[in-house]
C-alpha cells in the first residue's frame, strides 16, 4: 500500500514505463492521475503549473521524456526541452504543493567505457544528447524538488515500440539480421522498472537508485533470447558496431542502492523478457 499518498499524477503515462506503472496501482486506494502530452505538454511551464495547483497531487511520476538517442542527436533542442526543461517544470510544479517527485533516468548518463558496472557512486559522464539531456533532467530534480526518486534504469521494454518489438518485426521480412555483440547491457521490461518504483514508493525512500534486471548479455544475446522464445528462426548475426545505434557500448548498472536498503530486487533478464513475451501472446 502506498499509504503515505493520496494522489499520484503519472507525466508521459501512455508510454512503456508510465503504463506499466499505472496498471499497477489501485484506483479504489488511490486516486490517480494520468497525462502525457496531449494533456498536459511537460514543457509548458504554465500547463505543469496550472495542473498540478488545480489537482494538488501528493506524488509526481515523470515518465515524460525523448528516449531515442539518435532522433536526440538530430533535434537536440527538443531533447533538452523534454528531458531537462520538462523535468525542471515539473520540480517546481512539485515544489509549489509539496509534492515527492519521481524522475525515470537512464545509463546514458554515464560514458559507457567503463569494464564494471556503474553504480549510483560512479561519475555520470555523457557523450550524447540523450545522456547530456537526462542528466541536467535529474540535476534539476535534486536542486528543485522538495523531495525525490530518481530512478535510472536500462534497455527498458514494454507496452510501446523497443528493441523487442522492432526485431520481432524485422523477423518477420529479413532472413537474416545483424545486431551488436559488443554492446553490453541489463535488459530491463517497464514492469520491473514499475515494480521498483512501487516498491520505494512503499518503504518512502528517497535519493538515487539504479533498477535494472539481473546478469548482463549483448544486444546479440538478447536478439537471440527473444527470436527463441518467439519460436524464430530468422539467423542473428553477431556485428562489433558498438555505439551505432547511439547506446553507450558497456551499458551495465549495478542497483547498488537497491541492495544497501533490503529492497526487493528486480529479476534476471531473461525471466522478465519470458513473462513479456508470454504476455505478448496473450
Ligand atoms: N526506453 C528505454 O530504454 C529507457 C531506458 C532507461 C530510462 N528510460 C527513461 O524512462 C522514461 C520512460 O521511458 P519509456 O521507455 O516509457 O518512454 P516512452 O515509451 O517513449 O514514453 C514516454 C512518453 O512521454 C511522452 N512525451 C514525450 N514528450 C512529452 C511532453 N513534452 N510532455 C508530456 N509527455 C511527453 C511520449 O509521448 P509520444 O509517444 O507522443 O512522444 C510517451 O508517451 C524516460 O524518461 C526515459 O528517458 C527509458
Amino acid at each position: 500500500m502506498l499509504l503515505q499518498h493520496e494522489r499520484i499524477w503519472i507525466t508521459g503515462a501512455q508510454g512503456q514505463v508510465g503504463s506499466a506503472f499505472a496498471r499497477m496501482l489501485d484506483t479504489t486506494e488511490l486516486d490517480v492521475l494520468l497525462t502525457d502530452i496531449d494533456e498536459v505538454d511537460i514543457t509548458d511551464m504554465d500547463a505543469v503549473r496550472n495542473y498540478a495547483e488545480m489537482y494538488r497531487p501528493d506524488c509526481v511520476i515523470n515518465c515524460a521524456g525523448i528516449c531515442g538517442p539518435a532522433f536526440c542527436e538530430e533535434n537536440s533542442d527538443l531533447a533538452y526541452k523534454v528531458n531537462a526543461v520538462g523535468a525542471r517544470n515539473l520540480s517546481v510544479a512539485a515544489r509549489s504543493v509539496h509534492a515527492e517527485l519521481v524522475q525515470i533516468s537512464t545509463d546514458d548518463i554515464f560514458d559507457g567505457r567503463a569494464s564494471e558496472p556503474y553504480n549510483e557512486f560512479s561519475t555520470p559522464m555523457p557523450v550524447t544528447v540523450y545522456g547530456k539531456s537526462k542528466l541536467a533532467g535529474e540535476e534539476f530534480v535534486k536542486t528543485i524538488a522538495p523531495k525525490f526518486l530518481i530512478i535510472r534504469s536500462s534497455w527498458v521494454y514494454g507496452d510501446g515500440e523497443n528493441f523487442v518489438t522492432q526485431l520481432l518485426r524485422r523477423a518477420e521480412t529479413e532472413s537474416c539480421i545483424r545486431v551488436p555483440g559488443d554492446q553490453l547491457g541489463a535488459p530491463t521490461s517497464a514492469d520491473e522498472v514499475a515494480k521498483v518504483i512501487y516498491r520505494l514508493l512503499e518503504k518512502d525512500a528517497y535519493g538515487l537508485y539504479h533498477a535494472v534486471c539481473g546478469g548482463v548479455c549483448s544486444r546479440y544475446e538478447f536478439a537471440r533470447r527473444i527470436l527463441t522464445l518467439a519460436g524464430k528462426n530468422t539467423e542473428i548475426l553477431k556485428a562489433d558496431n558498438a555505439g551505432e545505434n547511439g547506446h553507450p557500448s558497456y551499458a551495465v548498472l549495478d542497483n547498488l542502492m537497491l541492495r544497501l536498503d533490503d529492497i526487493e530486487l528486480p529479476v534476471s533478464w531473461e525471466e522478465a523478457l519470458r513473462a513479456y513475451m508470454n504476455k505478448m501472446r496473450r
